[in-house]
């Protein structure tokens, strides 16, 4: 609007600098009301167009003054109106909140790796105020301390930990199985997170700590203190500290049964468990459409801080009222888990029902294809091969087993119930 005006008034002013040109060249000034004052007369008409044109220039240039005075004044009264230039910037909005998914087939809008419904929850501030005092223990001072969570919902987590003063959290949207396979993980000082509970991601996790060596805290469901992957882990990890190697697929094999395992393998692996105070359970923060409230007790599995020294620094920073645990009877005995027989059968009937079907299921191809190989498998039908009687061998077989010579020698042939192998055995089934 102002600038129509402005343009109208400069027309103006040049329509009338025309018109006083005009007058003056044929029939004479005739001065307006708003004509400049008569100039005084010129020899020439062309001096005179000059000096009509300067003063046209000039009148114009005065309403631009006028024009840019009056817009400068309108921005100081805008600003006076809003508490001056340096008032503060009105609050910006909060970010409207992520959605809840319903189904499953919207979750790859959100997460760029493959993700189950059930796995997104985020872990509340209360479960990390627990081992807060555990972070801090350890070095570097909290400031600095690296803390890696690979395992990512909706970042909440670093908020968190930021608030219990420690800032130099990494929580990214990656693969965290893509970053290790391409070494491209963080540098870190302590792995702290709440993995997802489905399919076999707790499994590649420890498989990853104990390659990795790095301290560790992990949240979560209770019962996983007996199950055997965890106890597998343990057992593994008793291994690597006795200084032995050891790998997850080398302990599977050696722990098939629950009942293989020690009860105090955590005390071995450098272990302990920190449970929230009685009567406590986290609720944690739904990315789905949530269950009233998760079905397990959610306790932090610590490990990975070295020395026995270290681990019960680690151990005894906790407090607040949590509880630490040492072993899994412990935990049984402190109602935090259920035996072996009870608890998560229990918990869920049709689910164990499952578990037993895929087990037959695994049974029956298993039976079907030693039928089919034509080679019975079981140690009852397999045929055994076995030394003469320890007389004819000359003497006390146990006592030359001993000796130099015969350290190759095959234990189940000579000294056992029998060798499987006959002539696949590896070692020897003759004595030096
Ligand atoms: C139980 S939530 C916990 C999230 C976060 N660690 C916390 O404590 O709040 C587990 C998350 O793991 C994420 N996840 C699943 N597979 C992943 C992968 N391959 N890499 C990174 N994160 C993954 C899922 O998006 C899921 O939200």
């Amino acid at each position: 609007m102002r600038e129509d005006e402005e343009a109208r008034a400069r027309k103006r002013a040049r329509k009338q600098a025309r018109r006083e040109r005009r007058e003056k060249e044929g029939q004479g000034a005739v001065a307006g009301p708003l004509s400049p004052p008569p100039p005084a007369p010129l020899p020439l008409a062309a001096a005179g167009r000059d000096e009509e044109e300067r003063r046209a220039r000039k009148t114009e240039r005065k309403l631009e003054k006028r024009a840019r005075k009056e817009r400068k004044e309108r921005k100081e009264r805008k600003e006076e109106e809003s508490e001056g230039p340096f008032a503060p910037a009105p609050p910006l909005s909060p970010p409207p909140p992520l959605p809840i998914h319903v189904d499953s087939s919207t979750l790859s809008a959100e997460w760029p790796f493959p993700t189950a419904f059930g796995d997104h929850y985020e872990t509340p501030l209360l479960a990390y105020s627990h081992v807060g005092p555990v972070l801090a223990s350890l070095p570097p001072p909290p400031s600095e301390l690296r803390i890696y969570d690979p395992y990512f919902c909706r970042g909440g987590m670093k908020g968190h930990l930021r608030s219990l003063g420690f800032p130099n959290v990494t929580n990214l949207p990656r693969d965290f199985y893509a970053d290790v396979a391409d070494g491209a993980l963080p540098p870190h000082d302590v792995l702290l997170t709440n993995p997802p509970y489905s399919g076999d991601h707790k499994s590649r996790l420890f498989g990853f700590l104990l390659a990795s060596g790095r301290p560790y805290l992990l949240l979560l469901p209770a019962w996983t203190a007996k199950w055997l992957p965890w106890r597998t882990y343990l057992y593994a990890a008793s291994r690597r500290l006795k200084g032995k190697a050891a790998t997850m697929e080398g302990a599977r094999e050696r722990t098939r049964k629950l009942a293989n395992l020690s009860a105090d393998l955590e005390r071995k692996a450098r272990v302990f468990y920190v449970a929230p105070p009685a009567g406590t359970k986290y609720e944690y923060a739904a990315a789905v459409r949530a269950r009233e409230e998760a079905p397990f007790h959610g306790v932090w599995f610590c490990g990975n801080f070295g020395s026995e020294e270290a681990t019960e620094k680690a151990a005894g920073a906790v407090g607040g009222g949590c509880r630490v645990y040492r072993t899994l009877g412990e935990l049984v005995g402190g109602g935090i888990v259920e035996g072996i027989e009870g608890g998560r059968g229990k918990m869920d009937a049709e689910a164990e029902g499952r578990r037993r079907g895929a087990i037959a299921k695994l049974e029956e191809g298993r039976k079907r294809k030693r039928a089919e190989h034509g080679r019975a498998r079981n140690y009852g039908e397999r045929e055994v091969a076995r030394a003469a009687p320890a007389a004819a061998l000359g003497g006390d077989v146990e006592a030359r087993l001993k000796l130099p010579g015969n350290e190759r020698a095959c234990r189940h042939f000579f000294a056992g119930a029998g060798c499987v192998r006959g002539d696949k055995c590896r070692f020897d089934h003759e004595l030096a």
